[in-house]
């Protein structure tokens, strides 16, 4: 999600007893999503392949994903790349809830879930053969320290994968503060990452799109998370032709 109400850990706990974004809102974003996935966001099956494909971890290879909140992303990619997964998340009830995700992506997976910011992870420094950030990196409201405890937690080589949105117009005042301003590329290559790529993904957008279309269609109903999803859409909707929706990739340097 990108505009959200008071709190994370206010938007989980409606998220936890919501069958219309538990069991629809993935089916919207994209019918190929399995069921366990569950995102918080709007990356559909074929954008976390990319995100996966980018990493390029390899089996047993330690992956961060950084804001994880329910774990269901994080978990897809872990699972298809056979890496280790090391998530975290500001929100308490995303972290329990992603720990008692793990169990659906089977026995063998090695994943473990922990409270921490994304300026400060609280990880050890080079652990990580990479890091993804899924539609969150947004919300720091100051952005150098995340780039900066990335690069910490990433070995050198490590790869960075992060999905968002930018303003197409620069401080453009039409879209919510946090993208106004916002050039992801930039920020990495000034902290000094490396194969910086940024590249636009409307697939993408149309998913977040189309999620806001069924959610303002959908009949009376007494679902919270369905109308949170309402009152995200009549906030949203309208600056989504003025926002890029973005995968951006990079490498730590050696
Ligand atoms: C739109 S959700 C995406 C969650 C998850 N990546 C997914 O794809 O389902 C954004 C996440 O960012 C987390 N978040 C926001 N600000 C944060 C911060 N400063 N440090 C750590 N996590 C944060 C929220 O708790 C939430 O889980």
């Amino acid at each position: 999600m990108s505009d959200l109400p008071d709190t994370f850990d206010d938007a989980f706990s409606v998220v936890e007893q919501s069958e219309w974004l538990r069991k629809v809102f993935p089916s919207v974003v994209d019918a190929e999503l399995p069921g366990e996935v569950e995102p918080f966001s709007f990356v559909p099956a074929a954008g976390l392949a990319e995100v996966a494909a980018a990493v390029r971890v390899g089996p047993g290879g330690l992956l961060v994903d950084l804001a994880c909140g329910r774990g269901g992303p994080g978990l897809w990619v872990a699972r298809r790349l056979g890496a280790r997964l090391r998530g975290v998340d500001a929100s308490p009830v995303a972290v329990a809830a992603a720990t008692r995700r793990r169990a659906l992506f089977g026995p063998g997976l090695d994943a473990r879930f922990a409270v921490g910011d994304l300026a400060g992870t609280g990880l050890d420094d080079g652990v990580a053969d990479a890091v993804v950030c899924v539609d969150a990196f947004q919300f720091s409201e100051d952005h150098d320290p995340v780039v900066r405890e990335l690069r910490r937690v990433l070995r050198p080589g490590g790869r960075l994968a992060l999905t968002c949105w930018e303003s197409r117009d620069l401080g453009d005042s039409a879209v919510p503060a946090r993208f106004a301003g916002l050039r992801c590329g930039e920020l990495l290559r000034r902290g000094g990452l490396a194969d910086v790529e940024v590249v636009e993904r409307p697939g993408w957008e149309q998913r977040r799109r189309a999620a806001y279309e069924a959610a303002l269609a959908a009949g009376p109903s007494d679902d919270a998370g369905l109308a949170l999803m309402r009152e995200e859409a009549r906030s949203a909707l309208g600056s989504l032709p003025r926002l890029r929706r973005v995968l951006v990739t990079a490498t730590n340097p050696a």
